[in-house]
């Protein structure tokens, strides 16, 4: 099942008693080159974002801060994941449509990706989505 390449990924953790401290290295932590990152803060309650999938981007998503869920579905199977830690990061492949809500206050999702913002590369229509995905592509 395409939904089961996507995996939450355990971090590197350095703790001392001045805080801790992440880092992620493409390729060794995660499975692709970072070539964009951004992120979403100051997000209103009750927010929903996402709401779209991709044709090849592949990303890790960070709850840096807070906690948020994220709607995962690939067409056939669905699974919801909760991020609220700052060491675990979220691989998502391509073809996985995704929601993310229940934005904790304060929450930031941070997104590694594996390209440039490229909107070509957007399903923004589910049933667009469902029609390839169902089709393998
Ligand atoms: P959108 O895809 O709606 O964000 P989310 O994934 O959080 O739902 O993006 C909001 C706007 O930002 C949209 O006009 C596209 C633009 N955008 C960029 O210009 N570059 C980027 O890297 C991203 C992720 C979005």
């Amino acid at each position: 099942m395409k939904i089961d390449e996507c995996k939450l990924l355990d971090l590197p953790k350095i703790s001392d008693n001045r805080g801790n401290l992440t880092f992620i290295e493409s390729n060794r932590h995660i499975p692709f080159d970072i070539r964009r990152v951004y992120y979403l803060y100051d997000i209103p309650g009750g927010s929903e974002r996402g709401g779209h999938a991709h044709k090849v981007l592949r990303q890790l998503i960070i709850a840096v801060s807070g906690s948020f869920d994220i709607l995962l579905d690939d067409g056939e199977n669905k699974k919801t994941i909760t991020l609220n830690r700052s060491y675990m990061g979220l691989y998502v492949c391509p073809m996985i449509w995704r929601e993310l809500l229940n934005f904790s206050s304060g929450a930031v999702c941070m997104v590694l990706a594996s390209d440039c913002y490229d909107e070509q590369d957007y399903y923004r229509n589910y049933s667009d989505f469902l029609n390839d995905a169902k089709r393998g592509l």
